[in-house]
């Protein structure tokens, strides 16, 4: 799968940027702060309808313009998509409208389109899917639970969209339920329609709970080939762990990290059973009720999952150099490149952000012969020089100028 052509108006430094864009490596050059990492965040924000930074996504439109007397302001993102299955058209509007010239407030929308027709968000998804690799990728492993399980909605989202509409399902009644936890734990209200949330918690959770378990069991296998065969000469092993919060009196700490782990275990086995799996789930939300009550808050659910990256049997984010931390990295990138084409049967669109700098001479190489078999892959750098002349022989080369892409290396 590729991008044929991308078109922006007033999003971010982009005022309007009308860009055709060829298969194969390209590699987007220029100085700091000219709209490089704009451009992939364009194309990650179509394939995922989020920021790859935890922006709001109002602050994605182009400063200038929302700051414009207008009554109402647009920013837009197209791309046109050549896929195994066809043509397509996206959209994504960022639509900010000013509500009254006296206190100036505005409200903020989103508008999705495919093939010029108006569809939800969610149905954007999975039109076109992308890898990105960025250097504060490392967060994945080092950062908070929260960080990781956006990378797992994320992923899946771009592949399942039963799993996103779950997903969305799932949040709305968890938001519910934690609402009348919190108005019992106040003593406000009956307890009579706890139950009926408490169904449609465990209805909904055990889905996620099951598609978790088969996207890391399918993501650990290619993780721990491509990290022990090719990134570390059969030297090192990592495994990649789902910790399911199918109980709650466990927490993510180090000691009951192997409890969670037997539980993937047991979600391994019984992955298709999905009348164990809700059996399961139902019977430690109501063991965990006491403390639900007690805290207005619901304890266990996929809301509460992580995951974890062991090398030679021991957590990498508490006792991995921090080379062996980069290496777990860069196999789990490679795995989920894999894992979309195994799963699609099309390579995704990667998007590499000035990841290549901060690899030695070996893991440099290897990545950049990944980047070379994808069907289309945009690089940034500010220095191309750091790049094998191999790689740059066959690159298309982009300069990004103040909000505008040259072609040539010294236009
Ligand atoms: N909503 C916005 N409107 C206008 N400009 C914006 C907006 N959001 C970000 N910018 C600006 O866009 C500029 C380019 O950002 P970008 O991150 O794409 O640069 P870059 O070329 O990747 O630079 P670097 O090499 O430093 O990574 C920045 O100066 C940033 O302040
Ligand atoms: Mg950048």
């Amino acid at each position: 799968m590729h991008v044929t052509h991308l078109s922006l108006t007033n999003f971010r430094n982009y005022g309007r940027l009308e860009l055709p864009i060829p298969t194969g490596p390209i590699l987007l050059h220029g100085h700091n702060a000219q709209g490089k990492t704009n451009l992939l965040e364009a194309i990650y924000y179509l394939a995922t309808t989020r920021s790859p930074h935890t922006t709001q996504d109002s602050e994605l439109i182009n400063w200038s313009a929302s700051q414009s007397q207008e009554p109402v302001i647009v920013g837009r993102l197209v791309a046109q998509v050549t896929t195994a299955a066809g043509e397509r058209h996206l959209e994504m509007r960022l639509i900010q409208e000013q509500q009254g010239t006296v206190n100036g407030q505005s409200s903020f929308r989103r508008e999705a389109l495919v093939n010029r027709r108006k569809v939800r968000l969610m149905d954007l998804l999975g039109n076109l899917r992308v890898v990105m690799f960025l250097p504060e990728d490392m967060g994945l492993i080092t950062g908070s639970p929260a960080n990781r399980r956006r990378y797992i909605d994320i992923t899946l989202c771009q592949i399942d969209p039963i799993y996103c509409q779950t997903l969305s399902q799932y949040n709305k009644v968890l938001e519910q339920r934690n609402a009348l936890l919190r108005r019992l734990a106040e003593g406000l209200g009956g307890r009579d329609v706890l139950p009926i949330y408490d169904e449609k918690l465990v209805n909904l959770g055990s889905q996620l709970f099951a598609r978790r378990t088969r996207f890391f069991s399918e993501l650990a296998r290619e993780a721990q080939r491509i990290h022990y065969e090719v990134l570390t000469g059969g030297r090192e092993s990592i495994r990649v762990n789902y910790l399911p919060r199918l109980r709650g009196d466990l927490s993510n700490r180090q000691g009951d990290s192997e409890a969670l782990t037997r539980l993937y275990d047991w979600l391994q086995q019984h992955q298709e059973d999905m009348a164990k799996i809700t059996a399961d789930y139902a019977q430690a939300l109501a063991a965990a009720r006491p403390t639900e009550l007690a805290r207005g808050s619901t304890t266990v659910g996929p809301h509460r999952d992580d995951w974890v990256v062991e090398v030679n049997g021991r957590d990498l984010s508490s006792f991995g150099s921090r080379g062996q931390q980069r290496s777990a990295l860069l196999a789990l990138k490679m795995a989920e490149i894999q894992w979309m084409a195994n799963r699609t049967g099309e390579t995704p669109i990667l998007l590499l952000d000035e990841v290549v700098a901060e690899l030695d001479e070996q893991r440099r190489e290897l990545l950049l012969h990944y980047v070379e078999q994808a069907t289309q892959a945009l690089l940034t750098a500010t220095d191309p020089a750091m790049f094998t002349n191999d790689f740059l022989q066959q690159a298309t080369m982009l300069q990004v100028k103040n909000g505008r892409v040259l072609t040539g290396v010294n236009s």
